[in-house]
Order: C-alpha cells, then structure tokens, then sequence
C-alpha cells in the first residue's frame, strides 16, 4: 500500500498514536507534516520520531501549533498542499473531562471547527479522524458494531460523539466531503523498538500504563476496578489493540479517503475483535515482563462497562486491515519501552 508523493497533515502528532502513525506514514512513503500544542506531549518525542525515521526524517515537519489557532494553520496551509488531514489531537482524560467540561468543549470541539474551517478555505475536504468506542457509551451487546447506538455518557466521550455528529453534517452538505472515522477501542503497546511509546502525564487513568508503572516499582500495586462482573474471572473485559496496528489501519485508511469520490462520511472500528479481562493483562503483563504485577480487588469504578470488544468487519471489508499482533506482543513491547525508558520522555538519556 504505497502513499508515495501524497503530503499528509497531522494533528496531535507527538502523541501516542499520533507519533507511531506519523513514522508508519513515512515507511508508506507519505511526506508528513504535524502540529502539536504539547499539552500533553514533549518535544523530545520528535527526535525519537526522527531517530526511528532513519532517512525518511526528511520527509517529515513539525510545527508548534494549536488546532484553535487558525492563523497558525493557515500560515502552513499557504505554504504547502496537503492530500488528507489525520486528526488526532485533543484531550482524552475521562475523569479530567468530567472535572473540566468547558476545556473540554472548546480544544476538541470549537478546536476541530476551526482546523475545518481551514480546510474548507484551501479546498481540502478529506479527513481521517481519531473516533472511540467511548461513542458507543455502555454498549447493549457485543461484539459492538457500528449500526451500535451512539450515546456518551462523559463530557470527553460527546466531544467525540458531537464531532463525529458535525462530520456528518458536513458531510450531508458538501459531497466533495471524505471522511472516515476511525472508532479506536483501547490502545496499547508501544514501537517494537522500544523508542517510541506512551508517556502519561501524571497517575495513569488507563489500565496498562498503571500495570506498567506497578512493573517498575514506581506504583506499590493496582487497584482491579470489580471482581464481580458476569465474565470468566469476575474481571471487566475491553479489546486492547497494538498501537501499531492502530498506525497501519490508519494509512489503510488515508489509502481509502483518496480512492474513494462518493466515501461521505463513514464511521470504522478499530479493534482485535477479541476481549481480554483484567487479570488476563495482568497475567500477560508478568510474562511479558518477569515482573510481579501485585494488585488489589477493588469495587468498580463508576461508568465502567462489564465487556467491550469491537465487530471488525467494517474495517477488513472498506479498509482491507485487520489486526495482526496479540496482546503478548503488546505486553512485550511496551515493557521494551517501560524497561529502555521508566521515565517516559523524561527519562535521562
Ligand atoms: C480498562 C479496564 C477498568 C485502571 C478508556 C476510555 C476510552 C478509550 C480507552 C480514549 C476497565 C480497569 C483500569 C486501573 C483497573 N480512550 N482498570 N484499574 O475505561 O476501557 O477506556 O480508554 O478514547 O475512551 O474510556 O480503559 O484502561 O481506563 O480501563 O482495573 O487502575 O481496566 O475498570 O475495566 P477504558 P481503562
């Protein structure tokens, strides 16, 4: 699947999934420009990036910049023609949306407005846009496909849900308009060169960064939300995809707004279409690492669901991708990642 000569603008770029798409781009052939606002990422990420990049480096800018500054964006689409925009930035915190809804609104939803407004004046009218199953709020049945309901039940999880809604309307009101959005389930993993990986800022909300942070003694254990639950082991089961799987079906994705006049605006799992429960990831983990993973049970936590795993079909039948790592794999290089950098980005070179 070749993207050679097309120029790809990125958003978020020097987040988890925005930087492992970005060098996968590259390996594809695209020339890549991204923007990031660091508020929730480091500049060092870009020298990883560009390390990993070896000699497509050269094929790939990166500019500070806020997806709410528009002339910031019109500044780089005066200079350069772009083929497709992956957007990806945005804040992603569940709980810290619940806290902050209006910071919420304004970065991922008024942010996204203006980045479309400045698409629609260059005439660029194709996107990629980063989605979650966090659309699907507390899913009725699974596997989840993407005829599911669609109701969020936290302010991060409408800002999705309100985006992928103006989507459509754009689409319904310009036919020019390609979009695809890509409904991630819960990415994990890291670079299989352990250079690249997921840096959370602060304690860790999600699963895998907190099993990690146990992993390397920096955390004394985890605290297992519920025992309870009608599945297997009482633990809660969600569909962990490696992120760079996630990177791949994105350029599938790109390969797709390009080919396709009529696309409209189409929504697409990501997922393995396999769940995996608590203990199972931390069992993984252990082996993966060699390292105890000591952890406590818990009572749920709040707006959690009892299983979550994606119905896949939509992504081979329009993109032609399907996962293909296994959550060992995912296990074992994040803890190649964890154990090159404990620190994350911060970690002294
Ligand atoms: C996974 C499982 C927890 C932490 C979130 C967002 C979703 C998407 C993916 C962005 C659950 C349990 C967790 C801990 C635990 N992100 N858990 N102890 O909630 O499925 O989805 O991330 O789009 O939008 O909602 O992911 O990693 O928080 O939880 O037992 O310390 O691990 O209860 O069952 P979640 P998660």
């Amino acid at each position: 699947m070749s993207l050679d000569g097309k120029n790809i603008f990125v958003t978020g770029g020097l987040g988890f999934i925005g930087s492992h798409t970005v060098l996968v781009l590259l390996e594809h052939g695209a020339k890549v420009h991204l923007i990031d606002n660091l508020s929730n990422s480091f500049p060092r990420v870009y020298d990883h990036m560009k390390k990993l990049a070896g000699d497509k480096a050269d094929k790939m800018t990166y500019t500070q910049c806020d997806i709410n500054d528009g002339e910031g964006l019109t500044k780089i689409f005066e200079k350069e023609t772009f083929d497709c925009v992956i957007h990806f930035a945005g804040y992603k915190a569940v709980g810290e949306s619940v806290d902050k809804p209006l910071e919420y609104y304004r970065n991922n939803f008024v942010g996204t407005v203006v980045l479309l407004e400045v698409m629609r004046k260059f005439g660029l009218k194709n996107m990629v846009f980063s989605s979650s199953c966090t659309v699907y709020g507390l899913p009725e049945e699974v596997p989840i496909t993407e005829a599911a309901p669609l109701k969020a039940i936290s302010p991060y999880g409408r800002t999705k849900l309100f985006q992928e809604d103006m989507f459509r309307d754009i689409a319904v009101s310009d036919k020019d308009w390609r979009i695809l959005l890509l409904r991630y389930f819960n990415p994990i993993g890291a670079h299989p060169s352990g250079d690249l990986g997921e840096h959370p800022v602060g304690i860790p909300n999600n699963l895998m960064p907190y099993i990690q942070q146990v992993a390397l003694g920096q955390r004394e254990f985890l605290r297992v939300f519920g025992s309870d639950y009608p599945t297997p082991d009482g633990t809660a089961i969600r569909d962990y995809i490696h992120v760079m799987d996630l990177a791949e079906g994105h350029v599938s994705a790109v390969v797709k707004v390009l080919a396709t006049a009529d696309l409209g605006c189409t929504p697409i799992n990501l997922g393995t279409g396999k769940g995996s429960s608590v203990l199972e990831m931390i069992r993984a983990f252990e082996a993966a690492s060699g390292k105890k993973v000591e952890h406590k049970l818990m009572d749920r936590r709040p707006g959690d669901s009892v299983a979550v795993w994606a119905a896949t079909e939509t992504a081979e039948k329009q993109l032609g991708w399907k996962s293909k790592f296994n959550v060992d794999d995912m296990c074992k290089h994040q803890w190649a990642w964890a154990s090159k950098y404990p620190q994350g980005y911060e970690t002294p070179l």
